[in-house]
C-alpha cells in the first residue's frame, strides 16, 4: 500500500493543529503579562479549531474511525473510544467559550480577559494530551486492528468528509494554520 494510510493522515492534521495551540501558549503569556492581545488572532484561531479541529478532523475520527474499530471489537465505553470523545466534547465546548470571549473581548466587557484566559488555558491543557494518546495509543492500536482493505475503505470515508465540508476547506484552513503559525509563534 503506497497510499498514506489514515492514521497518516490524521497524525499530519494533528502536527497541524499543534501549530495553532501553540500560538494559543503565547496568548495565554501576553494575557498573564497583562498585556493585550490580536482581536483577528482569537477569531482567527476559534474558527481554525471550528472548522479545521472539529469538522475535519474529529469529524474523521468521531464519524468514521472509532465506529468502525468499534465494528471491530473494540469496546466503545471508556478507555480509549469514549475517553477521547468526551475529551471532543470539551475541546468543542471551550472553543465555542472562546469564540465568545472573543466577542466579550472586542467589546471590551469587564470579565473577558478572563474568560478568555480561562478557554485558552482549557484548549492549551486539553489538546497535547489528546494528541498525545491519539498518536501513540490509539493510531498504533488502529494500524493492529485494520487489514489493508479496512484501511483503504477507510481512507475512501475520509476523502467522502472532505468532500461534504467543501473541496478546498482543508488547504484553506491548513494555508490559517501557518498564517496563525507565523504571526505568533515566529517572532
Ligand atoms: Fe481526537
Ligand atoms: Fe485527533
Amino acid at each position: 500500500m503506497t497510499e498514506k494510510k489514515p492514521t497518516d493522515i490524521l497524525e499530519e492534521e494533528h502536527r497541524v493543529i499543534e501549530k495553532v495551540v501553540k500560538a494559543m501558549s503565547i496568548l495565554i503569556k501576553k494575557l498573564e503579562m497583562g498585556k493585550d492581545v490580536n482581536i483577528e488572532g482569537l477569531q482567527n484561531i476559534a474558527e481554525f479549531m471550528r472548522v479545521f479541529g472539529d469538522k475535519c478532523h474529529h469529524g474523521k475520527e468521531e464519524k468514521e474511525l472509532f465506529p468502525l474499530l468499534g465494528e471491530k471489537g473494540v469496546p466503545m465505553q471508556g478507555c480509549p473510544i469514549s475517553a477521547l470523545t468526551y475529551e471532543h466534547e470539551m475541546g468543542r465546548k471551550l472553543v465555542k467559550g472562546l469564540a465568545e470571549a472573543t466577542v466579550s473581548y472586542e467589546k471590551k466587557s469587564k470579565s473577558a480577559k478572563e474568560s478568555l484566559l480561562k478557554q485558552l488555558q482549557g484548549l492549551a491543557n486539553l489538546y497535547p494530551n489528546h494528541i498525545w494518546k491519539e498518536d501513540y495509543l490509539l493510531f498504533p492500536m488502529t494500524n493492529k486492528i485494520l487489514n489493508d482493505k479496512d484501511q483503504e475503505e477507510l481512507g475512501i470515508k475520509f476523502k467522502k468528509v472532505e468532500e461534504e465540508i467543501g473541496p478546498d476547506t482543508h488547504h484553506k484552513y491548513e494555508r490559517l494554520a501557518e498564517e496563525i503559525d507565523k504571526k505568533f509563534n515566529q517572532v
